[in-house]
Order: C-alpha cells, then structure tokens, then sequence
C-alpha cells in the first residue's frame, strides 16, 4: 500500500531541500494538447467540461502518467476556475485563453464583488483531487494564480497586452486596488486550504503577468498581498512552489520566507536563481521552445541546466513555463528518461 503523503519521494525530499539519488522532474501543463490521449478526451467534451466534472479531472491528472514516469503530478484545472467563487463569468478561448464576459473595470464594480464558500461553489475540484489521489503513485500538486495574475485577467479580461489599463487603475485607485488584492487573496486562501484537505502534497502560486511589473511596484502594490498569503499557506505544512514569467528582477521579493522551491523562468539564468534561493530549493528552466528542437540539440541544453542546477540546494528539474501544445511527446520521454538517469559528474 503506498504512503498516500510520499514524504519520501524524490520531488518532496527536493522541496524540503534534503538531497536525492536523482533530480525529480514534472513539466507545468504536463497533462494538455501535445498527448494524443488528451485531445481524444477534447473531441468528446469542452475543456471547461474536463475542470468541472470529478471524474474528469482525474482522467486528465493521469493522462502524462501514459507517457511517461513523472515524479510529480498537478491536479487538472485552470487558474480561472476560482472566478467562479466570485461570481465572474468567463470561457476560454482557442489560443486566446481565458475571456472574461463581463471585466471588472470600475471602483463600484470592484465593491460589489462578494466571495462565495469554495467548498460549495468549487466543490468538484476538491473531489476530483481525491480521486486522483486514489490512482496516483507520485505527489500531486495543488494550486493557485497569484493576485496580481488574477487581477488581471478579472480587469482586462485577457492578461498581459491591456494590462497598462490594470497598472493604470492600481495607481490611480489604490484603496479599491487593495480591497480586489484582498478579496482575491481570501479566496484563494480559502481554495488553496481546500486543495490541502483533499490531499495534495504541495502547493503552487503561478503569478504569469508578474513581470509587467517593476521592482519598486512590486514592492508596494503587490507585495503585502503576497505576504498575507504566503504566511496563511504555511500554516497548512505543505510545501510552497512560487513561479513567476518574466520575474527576474522580482525573485528577491517572491522568495518569501515561508516559500520552500523558488520557480525560475526560462529567460532567468538557473545560477542567478540559485543564489536568490540560498537554502530553499529551485524548480526550472528549460526555455518550452526547446522542447521543439531535436534532441541531439536539446540535450546538451538539458544537460546544461541539469549542471547549473547543482549550485542549488536543491534541484526540482521543470520548463521554465508551461509547455507548448506542438511539443513532440517523443522528446517528453526523452528528457523524463534523461534528468532521472542523470548523475552529477565529481
Ligand atoms: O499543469 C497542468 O497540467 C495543470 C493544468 C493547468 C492548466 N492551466 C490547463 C489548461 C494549469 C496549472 C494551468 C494554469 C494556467 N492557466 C496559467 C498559469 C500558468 C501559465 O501558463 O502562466 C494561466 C496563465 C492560465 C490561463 C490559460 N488557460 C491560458 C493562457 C490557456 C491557454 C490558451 C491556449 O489555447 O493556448 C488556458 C487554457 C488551458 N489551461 C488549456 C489547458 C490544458 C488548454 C485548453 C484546451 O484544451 O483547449
């Protein structure tokens, strides 16, 4: 019978910075288009369809495990689901992704926002993770948008190219600004508490259109938020993964003392991360294009990173963003096969 926490594996040894015979490696998206066995379950039912239903989620949490032996899974939804414990309606579209039908533009509309209990509005995640857990023989990962992500997909409905409207508002109107951060803040403390309950192992907070930002911004807009949530989360006893895109200049700021594994973006030298991390572990970086190349081209990058790595304290291998839809599943195997067969060279 296996140890349901997995305390010992190879990827929650490598959160809780103890070393391991091999470096762990799960992709971010590692359940979506590039498998066959996904777009077969698309042809049958809308994606929204496979967040929404239990038995779904857990089918599509399982679907990498067909291709190859992950050391870590992720429960399948998206970070838009939580909309729905505010009330606010969105689809996702082709390419686009999320699309909010009705952005939150204005100081009244943030006030008329109000937060539902997750365990009702969201009740089905919570089941489908249980489910998976029945199945599953590695740790499975929970998770969350950060606020400023979610902000910015509840005020200018599709991220990052309007996001001049969202830095506009926040600047202009701070004390509404704070009071959406808050609100968004208690609901994903709410849905990521939830998570935990269930039964997952680990706990990660994506921030993707963090990067817009600068570091002085960061600090005085974003930051407090970041803090009040962090230091809830860790009141759960579950490792903490914070990733964020184009986060460079954030990383000092985003390694918050109750953070176990620092994410590092595929643009960020591993190195650079490393350092920041000092004695928490670092998860990273493959930049997700070169998951397309051949892979006599792509090893030598994979090696590299795998070196890079060893400057941490520890090292969870990932892409540096999620993966891309075009990625050849042979080169998945491949690269699973390798970062686990691997050896640091003395
Ligand atoms: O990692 C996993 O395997 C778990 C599933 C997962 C999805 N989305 C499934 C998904 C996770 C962790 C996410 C997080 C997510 N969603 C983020 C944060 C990570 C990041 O990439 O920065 C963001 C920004 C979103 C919003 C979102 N949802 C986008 C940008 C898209 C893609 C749009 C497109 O067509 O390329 C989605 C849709 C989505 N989320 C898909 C999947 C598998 C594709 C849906 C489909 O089948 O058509």
């Amino acid at each position: 019978v296996n140890n349901p926490n997995f305390s010992e594996s190879h990827f929650l040894r490598a959160c809780r910075s103890e070393p391991t015979s091999a470096v762990p490696i799960w992709l971010m998206r590692q359940a979506g288009r590039y498998q066959p066995k996904y777009q077969e379950l698309r042809q049958k039912h809308g994606f929204l369809d496979l967040c929404s239903i239990p038995e779904l989620i857990a089918e599509v949490t399982l679907i990498p495990f067909h291709y190859a032996p992950f050391d870590a899974s992720i429960i399948f939804s998206d970070i838009c689901i939580i909309l729905r414990a505010l009330g606010i309606d969105f689809s996702i579209e082709e390419k686009v992704g999320p699309v909010i039908k009705n952005p939150v533009k204005t100081v009244a509309e943030i006030d008329s926002l109000v937060a539902q209990p997750c365990a009702e509005s969201l009740a089905y995640v919570y089941e489908g993770i249980k489910l998976a857990k029945k199945d599953l023989k590695v740790p499975l990962i929970g998770f969350a948008a950060a606020p400023y992500t979610l902000a910015s997909y509840i005020m200018a409905s599709k991220g990052s190219k309007e996001n001049s409207a969202v830095r506009k508002f926040m600047y202009s109107e701070p004390l509404a600004w704070n009071k959406l951060m808050s609100l968004i803040v208690d609901v994903s403390i709410d849905h990521l508490s939830l998570q935990a309950a269930a039964g997952v192992n680990a706990l990660q907070v994506f921030d993707s259109w963090v990067g817009d930002l600068h570091p002085d911004t960061y600090k005085t807009y974003i930051l407090p938020h970041m803090q009040r949530l962090f230091t809830a989360l860790s009141k759960l006893n579950l490792p903490l993964i914070h990733f964020g895109t184009g986060s460079s200049m954030l990383l000092p700021q985003m390694c918050l003392p109750e953070v176990s594994v620092l994410g590092i973006d595929w643009k960020t030298p591993l190195e650079y991360g490393a350092k920041i991390a000092g004695n928490k572990a670092i998860m990273g970086n493959l930049d997700p294009a070169a998951l397309l190349a051949p892979w006599s081209e792509l090893k030598p990058m994979v090696a590299g990173i795998l070196e890079s790595g060893c400057i941490a304290k520890s090292h969870i291998f990932n892409l540096g963003h999620g993966i891309l839809p075009s990625t050849p599943v042979e080169n998945v195997q491949r690269l699973v096969e390798f970062v686990q067969g691997w050896k640091e060279s003395v």
